[in-house]
């Protein structure tokens, strides 16, 4: 391993989505809702769900096999995995089942929890093991189920969200660094209006010494909240990072959102003044997948040949935490 590492690069993606799909109409005969309130407040029409067999290592696994593939590469090249996920298999972390799964026996491998923003925040995780020149080859994945955690009795919450698994490969470059800029933000004074809390309950132990038993209590959301943070602050953050990267906003090719609802992304694009057929979205068929959305829409992106080498490409995650950021990327190798 070598100290002279200057850049990245993304080189590969893949994605996975549970079989299982549930659509809005299906979705109505479990809460007292319809298609045209979850379409139009949201652009939402089906999602998929990971069932009692499924696992997220195995949706999550078979996205970082694509990718690896894409890339030219087999398991045994990467150095690195990260995981981003708010639903591991395991609390202890799933990254490691992903890593003997698909037989990567060189990597480390950990998760890493921002939610929504995981996908980006993961981006800019892995860039700096690569840039640094300790690691050549990584996979980045973002998974959710969070299906597992949705109360499916508060339409509120229920209607939004889905299962699926996105992953891409980052290798290091000693020519240009392809991450063109990036910024990631928190406001931990907004922590209430998103989470999925643990709750527990006082166990004494004994005479002097108790401690919390329980389990995570359901999604709980502020959806309107949630819905103003977003629209200010995404087209913040990605401005923040095209000036970061010496760029405007008529230098991208692409714009891809964390895929929570179409209404957000429309109103980000316009206050960037991005045209809508510079925006990805893939929402409709699979919901808000949490760390997965961003990945999971770039692979499909990629594999429709929509992305092409030398695309650059404004990267925005935002979500519980609350966390948001933005990485202006330049996919692939020219
Ligand atoms: N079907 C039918 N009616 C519903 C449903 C439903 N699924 N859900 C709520 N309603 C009703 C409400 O009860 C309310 O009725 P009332 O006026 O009689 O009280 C009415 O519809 C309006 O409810 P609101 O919650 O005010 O609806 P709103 O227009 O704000 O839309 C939504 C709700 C879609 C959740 C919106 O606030 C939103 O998208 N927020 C952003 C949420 C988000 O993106 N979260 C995820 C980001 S972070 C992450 O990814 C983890």
């Amino acid at each position: 391993m070598s100290n002279t590492g200057a850049g990245i690069v993304v080189i590969g993606s893949g994605s996975a989505a549970p079989t299982t799909l549930l659509n809005n109409d299906q979705l109505s005969q479990v809460v007292e809702t319809s298609d045209e309130w979850i379409a139009t407040r949201t652009g939402i029409r089906a999602r998929r769900l990971v069932g009692p067999e499924g696992s997220l290592s195995a949706i999550a696994s078979q996205a970082a096999q694509q990718a690896i593939t894409m890339a030219g590469l087999t398991a045994q090249d990467i150095d690195l995995i990260v995981l981003a996920t708010s639903t591991p298999d395991d609390l202890f972390g799933t990254a490691g089942k992903i890593q003997g799964e698909i037989g990567a026996t060189r990597a480390v491998a950990f998760d890493l929890t921002a939610a929504c923003s995981g996908f980006v925040f993961g981006l800019v995780t892995v860039a700096q093991f690569l840039r640094t020149g300790v690691y050549r080859n990584a996979v980045l994945i973002g998974a959710d189920v969070l299906s597992r955690w949705v109360d499916w009795s508060d339409r509120g919450t229920c209607v939004l969200f889905g299962d699926g698994a996105g992953a891409v490969v980052l290798q290091r470059t000693e020519e240009r660094d392809r991450l063109l800029g990036f910024e990631l933000c928190s406001d931990g004074s907004l922590n209430h209006t998103l989470n999925l809390a643990y709750q527990g309950t006082a166990h004494p132990l004994t005479s002097d010494v108790t401690i919390s038993q329980g389990q995570y209590q359901p999604i709980t959301m502020n959806g309107r909240e949630i819905y103003r943070f977003a629209v200010a602050k995404v087209p913040e953050v990605i401005s923040k990072s095209l000036f970061r990267a010496q760029l405007t906003v008529e230098d991208l090719d692409w714009l891809l959102l964390h895929q929570a609802n179409q209404r957000i992304m429309d109103a980000v694009a316009q206050r960037l003044k991005l045209p809508p057929e510079k925006v990805l979205s893939n929402l409709a068929k699979y919901g808000n997948t949490s760390a997965a959305s961003i990945p999971l829409a770039l692979d499909e992106a990629v594999r429709e040949g929509k992305v092409k080498a030398g695309d650059k490409i404004a990267i925005a995650g935002f979500g519980a935490g609350l966390n948001w950021g933005a990485a202006i990327i330049e996919w692939g190798l020219v």
